[in-house]
């Protein structure tokens, strides 16, 4: 693909794209004084800063100084590239990606997992076939039973029996012409020790195929019937080409439209966890694969809901996991929940002794990520003693201080209460807390790094803003004011509008986007999204006064530095002091006329 056929790619979907049906599918959004405003999306709020200017095709956010076109807004929503964000908008819109020539290495590549793919395919239907037809698959379709698994969550995962042999997976697949290197390579046999050959990974097991989003089988997990000492409960695929634990979610080929529909994902930590929520009608659920949580799991589940809610084991081990998982899904911008099992079940013995409904409750009720880790916190550390008390204490309020708002005296109040100490206690210790952390708990929010006098940023924005909508006034702003009077950010803008100007381009958001340095497009979408009171933005006396004002702030830093060297060289007695004085005088009749 050339550069010219990707930017023509690029501007279709950019034209079929409109902003405001792209964000209120996010956000909700009510139109104000000719632009629509909502809660931001990427930080916290209660009264709406977050704008969007459906014609111009920016939006920006007053309150976390975060803007830019509607890809821009798609990468950051959906946490992924802004080339992936034009992709993905393309996929909606149906537009076809262009075709894309392939280097040697990658088409040898392609065609490898293809292979790879079409083998864990059929090893899938061997394995189900030999659950629910063969005699050899019995002790598997009693398992299952056992279980109170049905015939239709069987079909519905494809649940299979790798029948107890050492060959038989491996004589079937090479019969059907792949090579033992091949199987080798996917990871469904093994080679032997004495080198003498290969033998099938998984034997006796109940197989349960672990699928990617796009319902391909990349791997498998296989369950022991009777847990021993001697082999695992679980044996999994190894890592392999086509299987990363770390990227995959089980079941998410299944559940991302009930995820998207829900609002919020479901995460467990088992296969069984997962099959068992499924087959109760609790779609929305997810499981890794007997690793952590990482984040790029987040990443795959923010594609389709924002909530991330837990659901791990209630043991030690689960519970430990959940606290692990929790700034990994807070720090990818996921509002997260979580739920405790009672009993000391895990969701697949709740879910079948309980019932959907009572689980459903449970998810309704789910613990915020505070009060969790509050809960957390109480339950780990003795609160009996003064030292636990003190030790509870610093390990909470790290926690808290991430609260925003009205909540923080709720937790207090909820602390004291907890730990059995005196508020004022509590707060004493907060504040202590507070002036150690700085200012760190506040809402984050990008600083506009270069400090800029007010004057000139009002004014460098009126100008910008007129030169947005006419171009042709460029030549007339570059002869009435030098450079360097507006602020360095504005620079990057205006000359970026006079190269569009001088090679016959309309500035729109995307050449924007593509050659604005990051800060300069987020001013930008700034710029144009600003409320703009009485004046009408297309008011000439507002252009020309900003000319003047950029002009005024120039010639009073002329004038006051050109004062300041007069007067030492009068101090040093320097005779040309007098034309520095009369110098300054001039400059200061050029501001009078101003
Ligand atoms: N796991 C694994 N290898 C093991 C044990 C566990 O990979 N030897 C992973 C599996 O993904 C499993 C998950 O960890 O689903 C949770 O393990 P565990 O809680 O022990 O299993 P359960 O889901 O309760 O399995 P079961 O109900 O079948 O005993
Ligand atoms: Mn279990």
């Amino acid at each position: 693909m050339s550069n010219t056929e990707l930017d023509e790619f690029v501007e279709r979907v950019r034209e079929r794209s409109d902003i405001y049906s792209v964000i209120s599918h996010y956000v909700s959004l009510n139109q104000r004084s000719g632009k629509y405003w909502g809660l931001c999306p990427f930080h916290n709020e209660k009264t709406p800063s977050f704008s969007v200017d459906a014609a111009k095709g920016f939006f920006y956010c007053f309150g976390c100084h975060t803007g830019g076109n509607v890809f821009k807004f798609l990468s950051l929503i959906e946490n992924i590239s802004y080339f992936e964000a034009i992709k993905l908008q393309a996929e909606r819109l149906g537009i076809p990606l262009p075709t894309k020539k392939l280097s040697p290495e990658e088409e040898r590549r392609r065609r490898e997992e293809k292979i790879l793919l079409k083998c864990n395919a059929l090893a899938q239907e061997f394995y189900h076939e030999c659950l629910i037809k063969t005699a050899r698959g019995e002790v598997g379709r009693k398992y299952l039973a056992g279980r109170g698994i049905t015939a239709e969550t069987i079909e519905t995962f494809k649940l299979g029996f790798a029948p107890d042999g050492w060959e038989v997976l491996l004589n079937y697949l090479t019969r059907q012409g792949f090579s033992a290197e091949q199987l080798e390579k996917v990871g469904l046999i093994k080679r032997r020790n004495d080198n003498s050959g290969f033998y099938d990974r998984f034997r006796s097991r109940v197989m349960i195929p672990i699928n990617d989003v796009f319902g391909h089988t990349v791997g498998f997990g296989g369950r022991i019937l009777v847990a021993d000492d001697n082999s695992p409960k679980y044996l999994n695929s190894p890592e392999t080409v086509l299987f990363n634990k770390r990227n995959l979610l089980f079941g998410l080929d299944k559940a991302h439209l009930s995820i998207s529909s829900a609002g919020f994902a479901i995460v467990v930590e088992g296969y069984m966890d997962a099959i068992s929520l499924v087959a109760a009608g609790i779609k929305n659920v997810v499981a890794t694969l007997g690793t952590a949580f990482t984040p790029e799991h987040a990443k795959l589940i923010l594609r389709y809901a924002r909530k991330i809610i837990f659901c791990y084991d209630s043991d030690e081990a689960g519970q430990r996991a959940t606290m692990r998982a929790l700034p990994i899904v807070q720090a990818a911008g996921a509002e997260v929940f979580i739920v405790k099992v009672p009993e000391g079940k895990d969701p697949d013995e709740f879910v079948r002794h309980r019932g959907k409904a009572a689980f459903d409750k449970l998810v309704k009720n789910a613990a915020s990520l505070i009060d969790y880790q509050i809960d957390y916190v109480l339950a780990h550390v003795d609160i009996n003693t003064a030292p636990g008390k003190i030790q509870a204490l610093q390990k909470i309020l790290p926690v808290v201080a991430k609260v925003t708002g009205v909540n923080r005296n709720e937790y207090r109040k909820k602390i004291a209460l907890a730990l059995v100490l005196e508020e004022s206690v509590v707060n004493e210790e907060w504040r202590k807390f507070s002036a150690y952390a700085g200012s760190s708990h506040q809402v984050v929010t990008k600083k506009i790094s270069e400090p800029i006098d007010p004057l000139v940023r009002t004014s460098g924005e009126t100008i910008l803003r007129m030169l947005w909508n006419d171009s042709e006034l460029i030549s007339y702003v570059t002869a009435m004011v030098p450079l360097n009077s507006f602020a360095k950010v504005h620079q990057e803008i205006l000359l970026w509008l006079k190269s569009c100007a001088d090679s016959g381009k309309r500035p729109n958001d995307l050449n924007a986007a593509k050659e604005l340095s990051a800060q300069a497009f987020e001013e930008l979408s700034r710029i144009l999204l600003r409320k703009i009171e009485e004046r009408d933005e297309d008011d000439v006396h507002a252009f020309e006064d900003a000319i003047k004002g950029l002009n005024y702030i120039r010639l009073k830093k002329e004038y006051v530095e050109m004062l300041a060297r007069a007067e030492e060289y009068m101090a040093s007695g320097n005779p040309d002091y007098r034309e520095k004085f009369f110098e300054a005088f001039k400059i200061k009749e050029q501001m009078d006329d101003l």
